[in-house]
């Protein structure tokens, strides 16, 4: 469908959710200049084919950092909390027949204040998360493709180890690496088997980025303790998946950004790209730089 649509336009306005692959680019090239993808990952474009085909790629990085650390953050606490279990047993009374207006271990979690967060992937959301965690008395420890510098680090608050260390200290675990082909299935059922008993595990990022089948596994065994997850590797998710039969999984689609302001503020990043590239100017959030020297920009169709 978007095949047949593209023929016919110079730009694409894309969302996550449209795939423009190479073979797509192929066949609208003859047209196509730019897509201005309304989100900052962008792993449902083939960058490398667009560049070929001197094609604009731009993406909306920081203005949904806050949102989507807010999400990540809302996961945590209702999985820890079991915010979502409760509000269950009040809306369809069971809270009512139970007749017991306070019970001692009724739904009881686990505490965030003094225990280990660790964030996968210490990018502008990944430092968002860090940020709030030190708010809720959390320890940080960090793994990234880059260390910060120290500097850095000691705003955050937040210590540097290795994947694996990572995955046996963090009592939450919250994942915000863009994916990749480095990215794909990193939390797979070997690291998962490494991660700390009683564990959280909180995705935003990208479904992919943790191999499904393996992290169902780990909360059919009891590997980790609960799950919070915005994001599929299939979106949108069917209502039949395995991840829906967890009480201790709390689900979201894919609204890590989905607050007015930020879409808002996305809408117009993307507009911004879509316009600066008609006048002839490098697009502010340009993806693929390499692209300028394909076609400069302000370059005659
Ligand atoms: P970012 O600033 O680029 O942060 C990503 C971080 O991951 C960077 O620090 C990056 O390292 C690191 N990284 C990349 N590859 C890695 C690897 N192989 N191993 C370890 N670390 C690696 O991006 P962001 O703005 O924080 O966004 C992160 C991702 O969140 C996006 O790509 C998107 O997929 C997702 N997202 C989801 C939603 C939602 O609605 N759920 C909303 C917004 C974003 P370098 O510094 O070396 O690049
Ligand atoms: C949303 O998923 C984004 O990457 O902005």
């Amino acid at each position: 469908m978007l095949r047949e649509k593209l023929r016919d336009f110079d730009a694409l306005l894309s969302m996550v959710s449209d795939r423009v692959d190479c073979d797509l680019i192929r066949r609208v090239s003859n047209r196509l200049r730019i897509v201005a993808n309304m989100a900052v990952g962008y792993d449902n474009i083939d960058v490398k084919c667009a560049t070929q085909y001197g094609i604009y790629v731009t993406n909306t990085p920081d203005v949904l950092t806050e949102a989507t650390a807010d999400l990540a953050f809302a996961l945590l606490l209702a999985v820890a909390r079991r915010i979502v279990e409760g509000d269950h047993f009040v809306r369809w009374g069971e809270w009512w027949r139970s007749g017991t207006a306070f019970h001692p271990s009724m739904l009881l979690g686990v505490e965030l204040y003094g225990k280990t967060i660790g964030v996968i992937g210490m990018g502008r959301i990944g430092r968002a998360v860090a940020r709030r965690a030190r708010g809720f008395g959390l320890k940080v420890i960090y793994y990234s493709r880059r260390r910060l510098s120290e500097e850095d680090e000691k705003a955050l608050g937040a210590e540097y180890v290795d994947l694996e260390t990572l995955l046996a200290r963090s009592d939450f675990i919250s994942i915000h690496v863009p994916l990749t082909n480095e990215t794909r299935h990193m939390i797979n059922e070997e690291r998962l088997r490494r991660v700390k008993r009683g564990a959280i595990i909180i995705n935003t990022s990208r479904g992919a980025v943790i191999d499904t089948k393996a992290l169902v596994r780990a909360l059919e065994e009891g590997w980790i303790a609960g799950a919070g997850l915005d994001v599929y590797e299939e979106e949108p998710l069917n209502p039949n998946h395995p991840l829906t039969r967890f009480k201790n999984v709390v689900l979201t689609p894919h609204i890590g950004s989905a607050t007015r302001e930020t879409r808002l503020a996305m809408a117009m990043l993307a507009v911004e790209n879509l316009i600066a590239f008609a006048m002839g100017r490098e697009p502010p959030t340009l993806v693929n730089k390499e692209v300028l020297a394909v076609r400069p920009p302000g370059f005659i169709y």
